[in-house]
């Protein structure tokens, strides 16, 4: 015998409480009899760029901020006392040259130090311990020592430790400090309480508890995020930052592998991007570099997929452009990535990688060449680029770009030419407003099937002043239920931007907050996960009166079939103040004999409400289940929710 159980899972929020329900009904079809299409397993991906110190100050959880002393401004974000000064002759890091030497005042009670600032403050949990590194050296031939602290928002002492310095050539030290306290605005202090000089580098603080734990590694409840979000696909480095303000300042992959000492510091174009959120403090460490990016990917379980640059820099901000006779190192820094990514102990790049720790190689799979790029001058170099990769690497599919607008000239003109270079999937991106959401949610249902995939790359809906309300989610379910029928084309998608620090932000919506110990999921993080974690693995036709559920009544609907699962998981969206009584016939399945119900919900009163760090869980989905008899399936969704059916089918 058959058995039907409905698992109904509801993100809703009730908006209007007073409101007197018009309890219209809806018949919906579920056709099991049609042929159903593959669903990706990148359906649902991720996207990341150091913005908002989502990297930076974020998801690389080092505390101290200019770390080397390299930023242009070579004491950014510390505080110098007694005889301090910068240096740049012998140093320990040639591609980060600077140093500072601590030298004496000759009097015992002036002592000379620094004191870090971190990224908006240092987060420190009480009881926790935190590993301290530095690069030193005695300057006399005589050991030296160093007092270490961390500094509460009081100015007191809650954490110390001593260190001595016993080598006249530099030499990492490494030990740990505890703080007694928490807090949240934090700072390093250290000083010399001996009477030599020494000179120092790469001041470094990390939390010891990381993700998996590994030393100086990624922030926990961030990744830990990422994860539950189950991606498919992750989305590297940028954005805009891949393409840089000027060609220089792009991001170079090369530059960021290798010991985290010697990465070179490059400026983060956000800094400036945007004069009413200016950010001059903000530069790139690339301790989070491609080999990190690399493993995260494996860690969070999803598809690698780089960027790289074009030869072309951020159009938004200049015509700057690579001439087309000086583009091959451009293109052979993006084949060194395949190799560095796949190639194996004998070739150059494939050594690199295992010498940083991955013997296996990454299987990289994808490559997005050029971010938001548009015009012949970014098809004549992507050209080059497609040339040399369908002979070196057939294998690896290409992602091209449609330009920063999800219409218009620049996008009419770049899709055919995406498809006349044969390029296996094009990057799309939208910022829209909800009713943009909500219009647009047939966007896909007409494409032509014959050309390239879509990767609807970077999209979010912009609510007034950009807040993650629970208005601009549900307006994203309703779209989503279009590319999920139409994941025979659709075969990648990423929210973006991902991170953003609540005192570090350049640009809103973003899909995580955090400040410097909590995180806080916005509704849009709980949609994202509620279609990822449940995103079949093929197409289903659901219909009301012959057509695909897309506004009808306010009602957005889309099917899935699981064959692991051996389910149908349908996605209700109820843009709707009322709640709607939906019928759904199942044609193709003979008999139920129980319907099971999860339910995910929440209860507000505004459609303006968001999660925040002191109310993170709001909006949070909820689990109810229930065992519904008989072979009817009535379905009464809450008005402005989001609803999954999981209609099981046991063997
Ligand atoms: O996601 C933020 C920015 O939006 C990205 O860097 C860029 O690709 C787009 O313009």
């Amino acid at each position: 015998m058959k058995e039907l159980i409905f698992i109904t899972i509801i993100l809703m929020s009730q908006i209007v409480s007073a409101q007197t329900y018009n309890d219209s009904k809806m018949k919906l079809i579920l056709d099991l009899r049609t042929k159903a299409d593959r669903i990706q397993s990148t359906l649902y991906g991720l996207f990341i760029e150091d913005i908002n110190l989502g990297v930076d100050g974020g998801l690389y959880p080092e505390l101290v901020k200019n770390r080397s002393f390299d930023f242009p401004q070579s004491l950014m974000g510390w505080y110098t006392f007694g005889n301090v000064s910068v240096k740049n002759e012998n140093p320990a890091f040639n591609q980060n040259p600077n140093y500072l030497e601590i030298l004496p005042t000759g009097h015992w009670v002036k002592p000379s130090g620094i004191e870090n600032e971190g990224f908006r403050g240092m987060g420190f949990k009480k009881d926790t311990n935190y590993n301290f590194t530095i690069w030193a050296k005695n300057l006399n031939r005589e050991n030296q020592k160093i007092q270490i602290e961390l500094i509460n928002s009081h100015n007191d002492c809650i954490g110390k430790t001593e260190l001595e310095i016993t080598s006249s050539e530099w030499k990492k030290y490494d030990l740990p400090i505890k703080s007694t306290c928490e807090e949240s605005k934090g700072k390093l202090r250290l000083f010399l309480i001996s009477e030599g000089g020494i000179a120092i580098d790469h001041v470094s603080l990390f939390p010891s508890e990381t993700f998996k734990n590994r030393k100086n590694g990624l922030r926990k409840d961030l990744v830990e995020a990422l994860q539950d979000l189950k991606p498919g696909v992750f989305r590297f480095p940028g954005g805009c930052i891949v393409e840089g303000a000027d060609i220089d300042t792009r991001y170079d992959w090369k530059k960021s592998i290798g010991s985290v000492e010697n990465r070179p510091v490059n400026e983060n174009r956000w800094h400036y991007t945007f004069h009413h959120r200016f950010t001059p403090d903000y530069y790139q460490t690339y301790g989070l570099g491609f080999y990190e990016y690399f493993v995260l990917s494996e860690d969070i379980g999803a598809e690698p997929l780089p960027v790289v640059s074009v030869g072309l820099a951020c159009q938004h901000q200049n015509n700057k452009h690579v001439p087309l006779c000086d583009l091959e190192p451009f293109i052979q820094d993006a084949l060194d990535l395949v190799e560095f990514a796949n190639g194996d102990t004998t070739t150059r790049w494939g050594k690199e990688r295992v010498k940083m720790g991955h013997s296996e190689p990454f299987n990289l799979k994808y490559i997005g060449i050029g971010n938001e790029q548009w015009g012949k001058e970014y098809t004549e170099r992507l050209e080059l680029f497609v040339k040399a990769f369908r002979k070196k690497c057939p294998d690896v599919k290409i992602i091209g770009s449609s330009g920063p607008w999800a219409d218009g000239e620049d996008f009419d003109y770049l899709w055919p030419e995406m498809k006349r270079l044969k390029v296996d999937l094009v990057d799309e991106h939208y910022y829209k407003d909800p009713q943009w959401f909500l219009k647009n949610a047939d966007r896909y249902d007409g494409y032509n099937r014959k050309g390239p995939a879509v990767f609807a790359g970077e999209y979010a809906a912009h609510a007034t002043n950009g807040i993650n309300n629970f208005q601009s989610a549900l307006s994203e379910a309703a779209f989503m239920t279009g590319l999920e029928r139409n994941a025979d084309i659709v075969h990648m998608t990423a929210y973006a931007p991902l991170l953003a620090h609540v005192d570090g932000y350049q640009w809103r919506p973003d899909l995580i907050w955090f400040d410097n110990l909590r995180i806080v999921k916005t509704p849009n993080y709980y949609i994202q996960q509620l279609f990822s974690n449940n995103k079949g693995t093929h197409t289903a036709s659901l219909k009301t009166e012959g057509k695909p559920v897309i506004g009808q009544q306010g009602v957005y609907a889309s099917a899935v079939y699981d064959e692991i699962q051996c389910c149908y998981i349908l996605k209700i969206v109820n843009t709707n103040p009322e709640k709607r009584t939906i019928e759904i016939e199942l044609k193709g399945i003979l008999k139920k004999s129980s319907v099971q119900t999860i339910q995910f919900a929440t209860i507000c009163n505004n459609p303006e409400v968001e999660n925040t760090l002191d109310q993170p869980d709001r909006i949070i989905p909820q689990f109810t289940h229930q065992v519904i008899p008989g072979n009817e399936i009535i379905l009464t969704t809450n008005p402005y929710s989001l609803t999954l059916y999981k209609v099981i089918i046991s063997k």
